[in-house]
């Protein structure tokens, strides 16, 4: 909704900032699928990624800027002029092009990391501005550290950097050292003593590393802040980035009190939260507002009763305004096709992008093996009967354990097409099994993180098994869902496999780390 024709735009960083967060890497097509659900969603902005970064960035923000149209696609550069040319090359087919141009203004920052004076720093952003604002027009300043940057210096940076054609101006709260009251003084100071500052849009980008990147955002919005940098499940650098889904709640719920909102398609809001959790292999803590398995559900007794007789006694939004359902039981063994598919819609799964007959099978043996079926058991699914070309595939598993015997596992993969069994022991089964794998795929990563969760409960459920691996200074993670536990399992080490293999073989990203 726009209130006095004034709204939040809202600035998505999920492929870029979001994507900085260990375990969240995303390849080239799985970015263009993220980036098409953030235009349903309505985000105004999409940060595509740091073209100069890796060859593999340059291609994601190149193809997403074909792909979306009405969102603004942006780059993020640094002052450099081989970082300008490339953001440039890479978003020069979009619709809506832009260019986010950064550098630190801190004391501390410039001081230790770049080795640059104030003045110096003033320049280097002047001329980057200068050099992108010649082929585009919608450029974003970010004052890098701004939160403990001098209020005096950043007005005169901002002011620069207007006069250079800067039309966003961003002050990021890169530590997530920042407090709500503070913030919101710094914004509007400003507005008020920039040169320039009430012709711009000023733009609030915030850490989560003290819990407070929501809060600093809506007293950003206070101060005068008219966008909002955030990621989808608040993912990002560190403890992450402002949560899209929490800012834009809040807004939306507190309008009496904020006066302004924003304009995203609320409702595809929690299929969102389940695309990228899927594509990540990380989801949300049950307890994450909004899109949390528990986020709108009542246990205790005062509650039900509470909510049975008038639903706004516990709930302060309806779950049908992010995207939720709570017809959990609908879908069964009798369902059909066409129910299937109206429901896949709903919760937002592209069709065209999945073998829809495959899922339907899956779908029909597992309401064999279980009663109800559940939105996640869908999406699971979906995610199966996805399209992947993969390297290593698994073929089959095979485990067998007793008191008498030590745990054993024959798996059965093809690797490249070619067809490899091995047997292993363990220490359980699933150790077995990932031994085997391990020995078909011809190297050892370290297994740092290993979790099951029962989607849905009952020993029928999906089980979800999701694991991190590391190799070098490689982390990634791997996911994997079935009704057999020991499958999800190797499914998930079978998928870090080869998410690993595309980190190494598809684009280097050493360089990414030039990032804050
Ligand atoms: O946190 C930060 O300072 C950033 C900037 C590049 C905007 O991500
Ligand atoms: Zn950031």
């Amino acid at each position: 909704m726009q209130v006095n024709g004034d709204w939040v735009r809202i600035f998505d960083t999920t492929l870029r900032d979001g994507e900085q967060s260990p375990g969240c890497t995303m390849n080239v097509e799985e970015k263009v699928v993220i980036a098409e659900q953030l235009e349903a969603l309505g985000v105004d902005v999409i940060e595509a990624g740091f073209a100069a970064a890796s060859p593999g960035d340059f291609e994601a923000v190149s193809r997403i800027a074909a792909a979306v149209k009405k969102p603004v696609v942006l780059s993020l550069s640094r002052t450099r002029e081989a970082d300008i040319d490339e953001a440039l090359r890479a978003v020069s087919g979009a619709a809506n092009p832009g260019i986010h141009v950064f550098i630190a203004t801190s004391q501390l920052h410039m001081e230790h990391k770049l080795g640059m004076s104030p003045d110096e720093v003033v320049d280097a952003a002047v001329w980057a501005i200068t050099r992108a604002k010649q082929h585009v027009d919608h450029i974003e300043f970010s004052a890098e550290d701004a939160s403990r940057s001098e209020p005096e210096f950043l007005y005169r940076v901002f002011g620069e950097a207007i006069k250079a054609g800067a039309t966003v101006c961003n002050v990021p709260d890169t530590t997530g050292y920042a407090v709500p009251e503070q913030l919101r003084e710094l914004f509007v100071g400003l507005r008020e003593n920039t040169p320039g500052g009430k012709d711009v849009i000023w733009s609030a980008h915030n850490h989560n590393d003290l819990g407070l990147a929501v809060a600093n955002s809506l007293a950003a919005v206070e101060g005068g802040a008219r966008q909002v940098e955030c990621t989808i499940n608040g993912i990002g650098e560190r403890a992450g980035n402002t949560s899209m889904e929490e800012v834009v709640m809040a807004l939306k719920t507190r309008q009496h009190y904020y006066e302004i909102d924003s304009h995203i398609v609320t409702e595809q809001i929690y299929p969102a939260s389940k695309l990228l959790a899927r594509i990540i292999g990380v989801s949300v803590a049950p307890t994450k507002p909004i899109v949390g398995d528990n986020a709108f559900a009542h246990e205790a007794g005062i509650h039900q009763d509470g909510v049975l007789k008038n639903k706004a006694t516990y709930e302060i939004m309806r779950p049908e305004d992010v995207g939720r359902t709570s017809n959990a039981l609908v879908l069964g063994k009798h369902s059909g096709r066409h129910a299937l598919a109206s429901r896949f819609r709903e919760l937002g799964i592209d069709l065209e992008r999945i073998d829809f007959s495959a899922a339907f099978k899956r779908f029909k043996e597992l309401a064999d093996k279980k009663k109800d079926i559940y939105d996640e058991d869908l999406y699971a699914i979906a995610a199966e009967g996805a399209d992947i070309s993969a390297r290593y595939e698994l073929v089959d598993v095979q485990v067998n354990s007793s008191l008498q015997g030590g745990p054993r596992a024959e798996v059965t993969m093809l690797v490249d097409g070619d067809k490899r069994t091995e047997v292993a022991e363990g220490a359980g089964v699933v150790d077995a099994c990932y031994r085997a794998i391990k020995t078909i795929a011809g190297f050892d990563p370290r297994l740092e993180s290993y979790q099951v969760k029962g989607i849905t409960g009952g020993t029928d459920a999906l089980g979800e098994v999701s694991c991190l691996i590391r190799e070098g200074e490689i982390r990634v993670r791997g996911h994997g869902s079935h009704t057999d536990i020991i499958m999800a399992s190797a499914m998930a080490l079978v998928d870090a496999l080869n998410r690993y293999v595309y980190r190494v073989e598809g684009r280097a990203r050493d360089e990414h780390i030039v990032g804050p």
